[in-house]
């Protein structure tokens, strides 16, 4: 009797790993929990920091910051198809072992974004790239390029989009694939935006104020024509209340509206920063708010807060969940 339900109990594992292979998603693998420790296929931690993702070719392409304790260790990128399962795909672009090289070891690769190009067939990364052993002062957007969504991407070059510093960012691709640098400038007291040249590579000089509110960690989504911008306040690692504004066109003027968050910690963000708002492929007004939690003293440490877009008589909200999975779309 024993014996027969130990190999019972064999036969459903083994039956239940093969589902897993062939795609099948167990329903403890099918949960986001914000805050927690985040596996990659390996079993190791997810490191990909102030992230963001692009959707092709219906995978999912998670590219972040890789961090040491401190240290920045280029972009990591990770593919999925479901959002909850992460394959490691390695570096999308390394530091330079060349000390004479802007993404040398000892300088900051900061919150990566890649946006793909179908004119050129490349996907394009913009960052922000601070230079080796000068602190924040050189506030430069960076550029790398690749034939390949996991990469490698090569470096192309940095630079103060028309002369404006560039720190925090996130680029913005519109429906008709016009594309865009939102920036924080001027020492982060100005928030800025810039419309890319058509192969993603460069900056135009159109090239506006949107505020000057002293925000960082831009993010944006669109819904009924109307755009909407999360940002964060200025505290360096340390959460603080995040503002939403809204504007129909990017270029502004934007309007400041009531803070999304909702429930405990929400004047903090969950303790947490914005760094991306992902659109789930297929579904009409889903919308994924990606936050960093970060960790100052164990940057890898740094915790992932990811919640559903909710829509309140017409309001975003995004509201505070220990688990959620997204089934929460369809309600
Ligand atoms: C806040 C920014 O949002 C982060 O990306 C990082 O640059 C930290 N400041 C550094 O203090």
């Amino acid at each position: 009797m024993r014996v027969s339900a130990n190999v019972l109990l064999l036969a459903m594992s083994f039956f239940l790993g093969c589902q897993t292979q062939k795609g099948n998603i167990s329903n403890k693998e099918k949960a986001f929990k914000p805050g927690s420790i985040w596996n990659d296929n390996n079993g190791e931690v997810i490191n990909a920091h102030g992230g963001g993702i692009l959707y092709i070719n219906k995978t999912y392409y998670w590219y972040g910051e890789k961090r040491g304790k401190s240290a920045s260790e280029g972009v990591a990128v990770y593919s999925s198809k479901d959002l909850y399962r992460w394959k490691n795909e390695g570096i999308a672009l390394a530091k330079s072992n060349d000390r004479n090289s802007e993404i040398a070891v000892g300088g900051l690769v900061e919150r990566p974004k890649v946006i793909y190009n179908a004119k050129t067939k490349k996907y394009v990364m913009w960052f922000h790239l601070e230079l080796p052993n000068k602190g924040y002062s050189a506030a430069r957007a960076g550029v790398a390029v690749s034939d390949k969504a996991t990469g490698p991407f090569v470096y192309l070059k940095s630079f103060r989009p028309n002369g404006h510093m560039s720190r925090d960012m996130t680029l913005y691709v519109d429906d008709d694939a016009t594309a865009y640098h939102i920036y924080s400038a001027r020492e982060n007291y100005d928030l800025r935006i810039t419309k890319l040249t058509d192969d993603y590579l460069s900056a135009t000089t159109e090239d506006t104020l949107l505020f000057s509110s002293h925000r960082e960690a831009p993010a944006v989504f669109k819904k009924d024509g109307l755009y909407y911008l999360i940002t964060s306040g200025c505290t360096g690692w340390a959460p603080n209340k995040a503002s939403l504004h809204t504007s129909t066109s990017l270029f502004g003027p934007w309007k400041l509206v009531e803070d999304p968050m909702n429930g405990p910690l929400a004047e903090k963000t969950f303790n947490g920063q914005s760094t991306y708002i992902l659109p789930i492929a297929g579904k009409k007004d889903a919308f994924v708010f990606m936050a960093d939690k970060w960790n100052p003293k164990d940057l890898k440490d740094s915790r992932y807060l990811w919640l559903p877009i909710q829509f309140k008589d017409g309001k975003p909200l995004i509201t505070w969940q220990d688990a959620w999975n997204l089934d929460a779309f369809n309600q």
